[in-house]
């Protein structure tokens, strides 16, 4: 046991030295001239993010060396690890921000040291994507999964008029927010509902609160609102597939998907978890939020622009006039699990 302890620390000891030789040590780790990307995930302890972080990794063997960083949530130290990324000489900055709002910081550092970013994920405002023309962004159109994820719910409240379960035509719903603030979160929270109030379906919210994309939080807010509202939730609409794990395991130690006590959850991601649970029938469906392909374009763009190119040479992504990249969002229910199979492969 000790020796082992004794072996670990000599490791990281050589790994904290190694790291700290400069601009060299970080572009041979990934061999020759390969660009060197300086990557920040805003916390590798999130569901989706860590297909993402997958995602990144796979695309970048062999073609650029990554600098990976866990902002464990905190916006001051991913700041600092900015700093450190920079002074090290790496070539381009791939950062998904903690707080959307600090963005400006992050350009203007990356300004200084006239060095290109990629922003990915959490969307800076417009005005600060147009501050600086060295910067893009890679993620989605946050509203379009608010819209799919409504469209599902119209769809299916449609078919079983069995789900009104006091027959007042109207939907009663409770809804799991992600973070406050954060772009695809206030997008969703609006675009679902607007969706089904738009379809002409009458809609009622016995409970909106945040619970932080987290399965756990979650899972704590559904078991209040059960206990309070019992069967009066006729749905539960969640900002992404963690926070819909988290409902269906308080909905399951409620009883529910045992004989006939159903409830029908919805998210947004199409994590693999979830696509078991649309098989089992515990949940109606999801949103393709597609890491692979948003991935992929983060370190696509990255690479080029981290070598002085065109950030779309060679690739087939398109910008728009925000200097983004959109992939865009799928409708997944079980007549097309397997395509959302494959994209998380
Ligand atoms: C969203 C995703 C959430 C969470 C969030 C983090 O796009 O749906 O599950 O990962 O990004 O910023
Ligand atoms: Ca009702």
């Amino acid at each position: 046991m000790k020796k082992s302890l004794a072996l670990l620390l000599v490791l990281a000891l050589s790994i904290s030295v190694f790291a700290g030789c400069g601009k060299k040590a970080v572009e041979t780790a990934g061999g020759g001239d390969l660009p060197t990307i300086g990557v920040t995930i805003y916390k590798y302890d999130d569901n989706f993010m860590s297909f993402v972080r997958r995602a990144i990794e796979k695309n970048a063997e062999g073609s650029a060396t990554l600098v990976l960083n866990d902002s464990q949530n905190d916006q001051a130290k991913q700041n600092e690890q900015v700093d450190l990324m920079i002074s090290k000489g790496v070539s381009v900055l791939a950062i998904n921000l903690v707080d959307p709002q600090a963005a400006a910081t992050i350009i203007s550092k990356a300004k200084d040291a006239n060095l290109p970013l990629v922003f990915f994920n959490k969307e800076p405002s417009a005005t600060d994507m147009a501050s600086y023309d060295k910067c893009w962004y890679v993620g989605t159109t946050s509203a379009e999964s608010g819209i799919i994820q409504g469209e599902l719910i119209v769809e299916a409240w449609k078919a079983n008029p069995e789900w009104d379960k006091n027959g007042d035509g109207i939907l009663q719903y409770v809804l799991l927010k992600g973070e406050p603030g954060h772009p695809d979160a206030e997008a969703r929270t609006t675009f679902a509902v607007s969706t089904v109030t738009d379809a002409g379906i009458k809609v009622e919210e016995l409970e909106l609160q945040t619970g932080m994309w987290d399965t756990v939080k979650a899972k704590e807010l559904m078991d209040t609102w059960l206990s309070k509202h019992g069967d009066a939730i006729e749905f539960v609409i969640a900002n992404n597939d963690g926070m819909a794990l988290g409902a269906v395991s308080s909905l399951q130690a409620e009883g529910y998907f045992t004989n006939d006590k159903f409830m029908p959850v919805v998210g947004v991601d199409a994590i693999p978890d979830v696509l078991t649970k649309i098989e089992e029938g515990t949940m109606i469906g999801t949103v393709l939020n597609d890491a692979a392909n948003q991935g992929k374009a983060t370190v696509d763009l990255s690479r080029n622009v981290g070598q002085g190119k065109d950030p779309l040479e060679g690739t087939s992504w398109i910008l728009d006039e925000t200097k983004a990249v959109r992939v865009p969002y799928v409708a997944v229910t079980m007549e097309n699990i397997e395509m959302a199979k494959k994209s998380y492969e």
